[in-house]
């Protein structure tokens, strides 16, 4: 097998004789803040790759097209060959996080009964701006910093306080569209799997790509603990935000080993 991408997470090869197949393979490595702050995490990759499957069977399971096709063993699995849509598209039910910081007069733990929709344009140097697309030329992308409020108060981009710089679009109007209401869709299932198990799904982010063998735009990558954040009845979240704040290794790892398990139980679930 021969490696043709390399991450911050993950290894990516090419199947001999496959065409259009690759093997996605987890390391033990565990990054925030755009990569500066970086552990090796024992584990990490099996319980990544098992809470990654646990996810895209449950998706697969309802009808959700994506890039997974099986497991590979404890730490890998099989998928589409994508080309990959530098686009982080966010989802949230909660206000939190960056979402605070553009929008300073919404109070932390905001309920949205709308999904809301962001769109991120992936670049750690810019560290991920937001994309900002209007109908009039959605051939063009404005990119805009991502931790302040947007400003669209000018006739020129920039004189915006946010303003970063413009570039093309990696997709259509309509393809916006379809990746926005895949983005829903696939929440809403989270959403349910997550609340049958008595945790609440405050928010994702996930990838898009085109699949190499017809073009298809499908969810990639991978959704896992590094993915989201859920957080039980009591207020305490499970994901990678104890990491974030400079919590122990083994706290972390527990948490993600709790999460692992947890999602082992979505083939059990009664979602309707
Ligand atoms: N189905 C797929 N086909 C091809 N490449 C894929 C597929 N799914 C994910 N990838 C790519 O695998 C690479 C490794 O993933 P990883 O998350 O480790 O990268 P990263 O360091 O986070 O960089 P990035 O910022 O691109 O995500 C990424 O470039 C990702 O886009
Ligand atoms: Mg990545």
């Amino acid at each position: 097998m021969k490696k043709i991408a390399e991450g911050k997470t993950k290894k990516i090869l090419k199947i001999e004789n496959s065409e259009g197949i690759v093997k996605i393979v987890s390391k033990n490595t565990i990054t925030a803040k755009d990569g500066e702050k970086k552990d090796i995490m024992s584990g990490k990759a099996r319980l990544a790759n098992n809470t990654t499957s646990n996810v895209f069977e449950l998706l697969a399971r309802h009808g959700i097209d994506t890039h997974f096709i099986k497991r590979a063993g404890q730490t890998a699995f099989f998928a589409y060959e994508c080309g990959m849509i530098p686009v982080e598209v966010v989802v949230r039910r909660i206000a939190t996080g960056s979402y605070l910081k553009r929008n300073p007069k919404v109070a932390d733990g905001t309920i949205f009964d709308e999904l809301v929709m962001e769109f991120f344009y992936k670049d750690d140097e810019l560290h991920d701006p937001m994309i900002c697309i209007s109908e009039i030329a959605p051939e063009e992308w404005q990119l805009h910093r991502a931790d302040r409020p947007i400003d669209f108060s000018v006739y020129v981009p920039y004189q915006s306080l946010s303003y970063i710089k413009t570039i093309g679009s990696h997709f259509t109007w309509k393809e916006a569209d379809y990746i926005e209401e895949q983005a829903k869709q696939i929440f809403l299932i989270l959403e349910k799997a997550w609340k049958a198990l008595g945790i609440t799904l405050l928010d994702f982010k996930i990838e898009f790509g085109r699949r190499k063998d017809n073009g298809k735009i499908i969810i990639a990558d991978v959704i896992d603990n590094d993915s989201w954040r859920v957080r039980t009845k009591d207020g305490k979240q499970l994901d990678k935000q104890v990491y974030r704040e400079g919590g122990e290794l083994k706290e972390v790892s527990n948490l993600y080993e709790i999460v692992s398990n947890l999602t082992n139980r979505f083939p059990t679930l009664n979602l309707q």
